[in-house]
């Protein structure tokens, strides 16, 4: 085993897949575009999914790249020594091209070659799909292990509810190949695996083999192309690298910890409750800072990302003056995140004003209520001691939402705190009835779920790039996409301007799209470096990363935009395009809503 930092292990993993052929592609942003089923990233797949759809990728057949992700559902589990909300994935790809021999030769390569990360193959294990009546027992990729020279009963069968991956509810997906490091005393009994011992192997490589798109809950079929689709937990595999038992003992946190214990004068490791606070600060100080800082990053809200972000700092805050941190401090732990992550992650170090300006906005925000909040909570306890349910009324719940800006989740962290439940459902009707804030509710319903593609989320794609283009010219060349966003019922788009619209503006817009529309212009794609597609006159998104090859889709000869679509083939298809409202998003970006109908 070597010793290496996460920063070395990035490095190591993209240089390896290089070397077999693959090319790097950047990481996309932690905000999904055009996916109205998942408020982030939540996998490094997950940008990919249209090219696991079979979709071309202008970089080609084989990929690599590092994901920045946000995965929220295990929230409340964070504070743990393992759980985190924001966390880093590796991952390699094959479009159509290898499949399972060599995916599972280069993992084992990877992992053990003395080159590489040099892990000791007898605390490797592996599991591999048991079979149901959706595919079958996976003897090829056992036998594939066994070529690579793993003991036949390090090799466990499961079913599909450990070994059949897929991002959401409908997708790509396929039977997965996952790979496993003992964390256990020294080293593994002899026929030990996953199927033996839950709790010692620790997973760190997941090989899906994705060769499925589930279409509903009842249509399975098959792809045109296999695919392989694979991520590894970075700072998990970095942690095992260097021989520690926690995430947060590794510098991918040691730094930021170390900034928490002086502000809080506190030494980690001298009290448990201590101790998960500040995991709790360290990860959720992390997740804030990744998400403001973000090339489309997102300000704290009552809704989508924007809520999870306020839950993200809320709830840091909180444990903070668990810690007797009475100052606010985000911002001087932001500056512990973004030196470690600059290099990898260059739009933290650009962004570093705007998250230190955000996280102390929302800090005082949230700091001016937090204590009169928790001193109505106190109030309320001898109470509610009485209440044979041990349930915090759903109005009380909602007061100290309304009034003291307490997340649901908090009050429902605090009652737990204190030997309670929350009465989520009289929470949610509270809410319902106080109308101006019933938008509230949304922000955590999006989980889950996965980029669809289907055919109206097409249509109002190409449609977004007939109203960019519209704009531009009854505007003027100073318009620029500032935000889009697409669901099966409509289509947003914030763009920049000064000034709100005129009613005859607006009309002309829609009139000129609609125009495009009964032209019925062919929707053509060409793949071109980065540099040639700006000549052609394509527009690019300002901030986002690009591969040096693109796709650029044109519009026959009224739009050119780089962008990985897909997109319908001709307008015609599209209906009658219809703005529906133009209003303000935030200084100087304006924001219109529109339907095809
Ligand atoms: N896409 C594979 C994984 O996230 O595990």
């Amino acid at each position: 085993m070597c010793s290496m930092t996460a920063n070395e292990l990035r490095s190591k993993y993209i240089e390896f897949f290089k070397s077999k052929d693959h090319v790097e592609i950047s990481g996309r942003s932690l905000i999904p575009e055009n996916d109205p089923s998942v408020l982030f990233t939540t996998a490094g797949m997950h940008p990919l999914v249209p090219f696991l759809l079979g979709e071309p990728h202008p970089a080609g057949k084989r990929l690599t790249d590092y994901q920045k992700c946000i995965r929220t559902g295990d929230i409340d589990e964070v504070g743990d020594p393992s759980h985190l909300t924001c966390f880093e994935m590796l991952g390699n790809w094959s479009l159509g091209d290898y499949f399972k021999k060599e995916s599972i030769a280069y993992s084992y390569e990877f992992l053990t070659s003395k080159k590489w990360l040099a892990l000791d193959p007898a605390k490797i294990s592996v599991t591999v799909f048991a079979g149901d009546e959706n595919a079958p027992r996976d003897e090829e990729s056992a036998g594939y292990w066994k070529a690579n020279g793993m003991p036949e009963d390090k090799i466990a069968y499961l079913p599909a509810s450990d070994n059949w991956w897929a991002a959401g509810p409908t997708g790509p997906c396929g039977p997965d190949t996952e790979i496993f490091y003992w964390v256990g005393e020294g080293l593994p009994p002899v026929g030990s695996n996953k199927g033996t011992d839950k709790d010692n192997w620790l997973e760190i490589w997941n090989n899906v083999f994705m060769e499925y798109n589930r279409v509903d809950e009842k249509t399975l079929v098959k792809l045109p192309k296999q695919n392989v689709d694979t991520g590894m937990g970075l700072e998990r595999t970095n942690c095992i690298l260097q021989g520690k038992t926690s995430v947060y003992l590794t510098e991918v946190f040691q730094p930021i910890i170390k900034t928490i214990e002086k502000l809080a004068g506190y030494t980690y490791g001298s009290d448990a409750e201590k101790d998960k606070s500040v995991r709790i600060i360290a990860d959720h100080a992390r997740a804030s800072v990744f998400i403001i800082g973000d090339p489309k990053g997102v300000s704290p809200s009552n809704v989508g990302a924007g809520y999870v972000l306020r839950r993200l700092i809320r709830r840091a805050v909180r444990h903070g003056r668990k810690l007797g941190i009475e100052n606010t401090f985000l911002a001087d732990l932001s500056v512990s995140v973004i030196e470690n992550f600059k290099n990898a992650y260059p739009e933290l170090e650009q962004n570093a004003e705007k998250i230190k300006q955000e996280l102390t906005a929302e800090e005082n925000k949230f700091g001016q209520t937090l204590r009169k909040g928790e001193a109505e909570f106190e109030k309320l306890l001898p109470n509610l001691a009485k209440n044979p349910k041990k349930e915090i009324p759903g109005r009380v719940a909602f007061r100290l939402y309304d009034t003291f800006g307490f997340p649901i989740e908090i009050t429902e962290e605090l009652a737990a705190e204190n030997g309670f439940t929350v009465d989520k459902v009289g929470f949610k009707e509270a809410e319902k009835k106080h109308q101006e804030l019933s938008r509230t509710a949304e922000a955590g319903k999006a989980k889950g779920g996965l980029a669809e593609q289907s055919e109206m989320t097409i249509k109002y794609h190409t449609a977004t790039h007939l109203l960019q283009a519209a704009l531009k010219r009854v505007l003027g060349d100073h318009v620029a996409q500032k935000g889009s966003n697409i669901t099966n019922e409509r289509m947003r788009f914030d763009f920049s301007h000064p000034a709100p619209m005129t009613p005859e503006e607006i009309k002309k817009v829609e009139n000129l799209v609609n125009e495009q529309i009964s032209r019925n212009l062919p929707v053509t794609m060409e793949i071109m470096n980065l540099e040639d597609a700006k000549k052609s006159g394509a527009t690019a998104l300002f901030g986002e990363k690009y591969e040096n090859n693109v796709k650029v889709y044109t519009i026959g000869d009224f739009s050119k935009e780089v962008c990985g679509g897909p997109h319908v083939t001709n307008t015609g298809v599209l209906g009658k395009f219809v703005i529906k409202k133009e209003q303000s998003s935030s200084a100087g970006v304006r924001r219109i809503k529109a339907v095809l109908e």
